[in-house]
């Protein structure tokens, strides 16, 4: 497949096929998101922070940290368009330092373009962005870089006044240039609601059947590990069972001395080996 464009994903959006967008940490999970013609979007997300380094928030992620890890998945990934998260404090000074930022992000970690948390009031610094060709994706809803403000990660735009909050900040991130929108934990009659209203391809995580697309977090889609998963996780795939099976297998094997048998070993010539025992 062609590698995927801005313009490609508004063509999608308007004949209605649905875009497909999964994160990745590393140079293994983005050859494996290019595996398949059908991913669109390559997300390094910085829910990296929590999946892949241990963090306990998304929070203590630094600049450097991702730009680490974006370098692995792109030197991994063929088609898909290849996003980053700017992570917490990256875009909040000013829109020229959130410039300067996703300027490294771009050259020093090899991504296509960067994703934003935020409202209306990052609005300027998505413009700013946007205004001199760094491609940038909104990010509504459910906020994860503000999970202590908002007292934990929980559905947002319930009511129908925060959810006329979310379509206003949604309209004036699309105005400000954002070319797509995550929309994250909200109800699905809103996801629905907010696709229509905008014409930039909106893409949901636990926002209902309604967005343009659909995005989760590898770990959860794969079943890696088995922690807590949000009601709008579903598992594609069981990686940890065959992981754990093969790592007993392995110990196993070692302990009883099965590993490695003789066609797993080399030989010396025989005139060596006598040679060397003399
Ligand atoms: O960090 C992340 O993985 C994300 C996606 C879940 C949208 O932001
Ligand atoms: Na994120």
């Amino acid at each position: 497949r062609k590698k995927v464009t801005i313009q490609s994903l508004l063509t999608m959006r308007k004949n209605k096929i649905p875009i497909t967008m999964l994160t990745a940490y590393d140079y293994p999970t983005g050859l494996a998101c290019s595996s398949n013609p059908n991913v669109d979007i390559t997300l390094v997300g910085d829910s990296l922070a929590q999946v892949c380094l241990g963090h306990s928030s998304t929070t203590q992620l630094t600049l450097g940290e991702m730009i680490h890890h974006t370098r692995a998945v792109a030197r991994g990934t063929t088609h898909p368009l290849l996003v980053a998260d700017m992570p917490f404090g990256t875009y909040h000074v000013s829109p020229s330092d959130a410039a300067k930022n996703a300027i490294r992000l771009i050259q020093e970690g090899l991504v296509d373009g960067v994703k934003l948390e935020g409202g209306s009031e990052i609005a300027d610094t998505v413009r700013h962005l946007t205004r001199i060709g760094i491609p940038v994706m909104a990010h509504v809803g459910l906020l994860p870089q503000r999970h202590i403000a908002m007292s934990g990660y929980k559905v947002q735009g319930r009511s129908a006044e925060a959810a006329q909050r979310m379509v206003r900040d949604a309209l004036a991130l699309e105005e400000a240039g954002a070319f797509s929108v995550v929309v994250e934990a909200v109800p699905k009659e809103l996801g629905t609601f907010i696709t229509e209203r905008l014409k930039i391809p909106t893409i949901g995580i636990g926002a209902g059947p309604g967005t343009n697309g659909q995005v989760l977090v590898w770990d959860d889609a794969m079943g890696t590990w088995p922690g807590h998963k949000a009601k709008f996780v579903r598992q594609f795939a069981d990686l940890q069972t065959p992981r754990d099976t093969g790592v007993a297998a392995f110990a196993d094997a070692v302990r009883d001395g099965s590993f490695p048998n003789d066609a797993e070993s080399y030989a010396m010539d025989k005139d060596e080996w006598e040679k060397l025992q003399k």
